[in-house]
């Protein structure tokens, strides 16, 4: 009977690393041969990959942590669990659009630094409160950009919140989204719905094509006061003009899953540690459909992307 060797990367779940019989697997992060690797947001791209690998399984969606273009070379089969974590970003975004159109972040901060007593923090929160009123979602026009499993739960979900809903993937029509209300609007081109929504969130994967896409003239076709939401990867947006839109007033507020130096103390930019996937229940979920898929490639060879 075969025996393998998987070396994994960012405590796995351990429900996943389970899959694997310790009678055929020795499953650790110091291996020196492995036959296949898992890891979530480890990046591979600046380290050799081990001769003795054929496959790499990516505990989450993008994949633009492996050197996919080498592994196709080198005939190593990339699996990665579209739809695992889905519902985990999906909750996620909605909370940030709350966030954003209430200013909770804003108005959180203001009290922490309150000082004095009771009666004094009351006189303080009634004067202070007019500057953090917001705006409700029921209502606004969501742009979903790219209509994966994440972006049309979050469609769905800003639905049942009111929302109106347009949506813009450039392979896949509205019509033929997985399981989406048939309310959704499709938009002809990115385009066109920046230029029509108060909030849009963009669920693409990071590609050569999709760098930068949301660039300064993008950000100015963008409706005045507009909400942006990035929980799918920095590289999308043009961070300069991201600032200078916030800066300007044309956004109300830039919502990212991805901070960096100069986003982290803007006033106008919420920045998380890349928590859209972080539950309990997705990383479970991710753990587990990358084994299964490992175990039935090493072991049947058969090539599964669910
Ligand atoms: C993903 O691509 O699905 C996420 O980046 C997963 C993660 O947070 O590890």
């Amino acid at each position: 009977m075969a025996e393998f060797k998987i070396r994994t990367y960012n405590n796995i779940a351990i429900a996943g690393l389970e899959r694997f019989p310790r009678d055929r697997y020795e499953v650790a992060s110091e291996i020196q041969h492995p036959d296949a690797i898992i890891l979530r947001s480890h990046n591979l791209h600046d380290e050799p990959l081990p001769e003795t690998v054929k496959a790499i399984g990516r505990a989450g969606a993008g994949v633009n942590n492996i050197p996919v273009a080498e592994c196709s070379r080198r005939g190593i089969v990339v699996f990665n669990t579209p739809g695992a974590n889905a519902n985990a970003v999906k909750e996620l975004v909605i909370a940030a659009m709350l966030l954003a159109a209430r200013n909770i972040c804003q108005g959180w901060d203001y009290v922490r630094h309150l000082e004095g007593d009771d009666h004094q923090i009351h006189k303080q929160v009634e004067a202070g409160k007019k500057r953090f009123a917001g705006f409700e979602l029921a209502g606004k026009m969501l742009g979903v950009v790219g209509l994966g499993a994440i972006g049309v739960r979050v469609a769905n979900k800003a639905l049942a919140l009111g929302m109106n809903v347009s949506g813009y993937d450039p392979y896949v029509t509205v019509e033929r989204a997985w399981q989406l209300s048939s309310s959704v609007i499709q938009a002809s081109s990115l385009d066109e719905l920046l230029g029509i929504c108060d909030f849009v969130t963009l669920h693409m994967p990071l590609t050569d094509q999709t760098r930068g896409c949301i660039d300064q003239g993008r950000l100015a076709s963008m409706k005045d006061g507009a909400v942006l939401l990035n929980f799918s990867r920095g590289g999308l947006v043009d961070e300069a003009a991201v600032l200078a839109a916030l800066d300007a007033g044309k956004l109300h507020a830039y919502v990212t899953d991805f901070p960096t130096n100069a986003l982290k103390r803007h006033p106008k930019a919420i920045c998380l540690p890349h928590l859209g996937a972080s539950t309990r229940e997705a990383e479970e979920n991710c753990a587990v459909m990358v084994a299964d898929q490992l175990r039935d490639f090493l072991e049947n060879g058969n090539i599964r992307h669910s």
